[in-house]
């Protein structure tokens, strides 16, 4: 059975490779360069993770089987996009492993992370997804996210289009259709 259940620090390794795992295959289809490489092995390393997880801004929920993490959710409070629509809660990040795509793995943490957020007062939470990954905005428009903005993510002076998203419902709402939903 699939447990959410939130990170603990001895999970930094495990979310490192899982993140290094779902980053290359999300963004570098077409292969692996130093440009690139540099990047994922510096933002995705375990003594990041270790930082972060200490963070009390920070909010790691994971899923797992088998005592086997197979994806997870990284929420930040306090982040400001400085947009109208927008919140001050952010996903950050929303990885499932490959193999286990499409299994509803990445709903559950979705609608865990949602919920998590309901406790506070964040308003509509906001992500930011690589405008060329139509996958991942495909998931979030069914889930109930719209796009409401949009800005440059940079890697040195290498310019990536991002949209941003907004959670078009409240958290109440959000917690309401996800007790329907079961
Ligand atoms: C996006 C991601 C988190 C989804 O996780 P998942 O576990 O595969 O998704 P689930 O099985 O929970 O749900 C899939 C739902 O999204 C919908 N969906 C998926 N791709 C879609 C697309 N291209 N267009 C429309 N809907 C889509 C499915 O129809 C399904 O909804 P349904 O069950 O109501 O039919 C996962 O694919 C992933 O990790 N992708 C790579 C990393 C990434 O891009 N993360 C997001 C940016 S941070």
């Amino acid at each position: 059975m699939m447990l959410i259940r939130p990170s603990i620090s001895k999970d930094a390794s495990s979310l490192a490779l899982l993140s290094l795992e779902v980053w290359s295959a999300t963004y570098l289809r077409r292969g692996i360069n130093a440009f690139f490489a540099d990047y994922a092995l510096k933002k995705f390393s375990k003594p990041s993770f270790e930082a972060a997880l200490c963070d009390p801004l920070e909010i790691f929920l994971v899923a797992e089987r088998n005592k086997l993490l197979q994806g997870y959710i990284r929420l930040r409070l306090n982040s400001d996009c400085g947009l109208e629509d927008t919140g001050v809660a952010e996903i950050r990040t929303l990885y499932v492993r490959p193999p286990h795509h499409n299994r509803g793995i990445g709903k559950a943490l979705l609608r865990a992370g949602l919920s998590t957020l309901e406790a506070g007062v964040h308003g509509r939470p906001w992500l930011a997804v690589n405008a060329q990954n139509k996958e991942a905005i495909g998931f979030y428009t069914t889930q109930g996210f719209e796009r409401v903005g949009k800005r440059n993510f940079c890697i040195e002076d290498t310019r990536f289009l991002n949209y941003i998203l907004s959670y078009a419902v409240s958290p109440t709402d959000a917690c309401q259709k996800a007790m329907q939903d079961g």
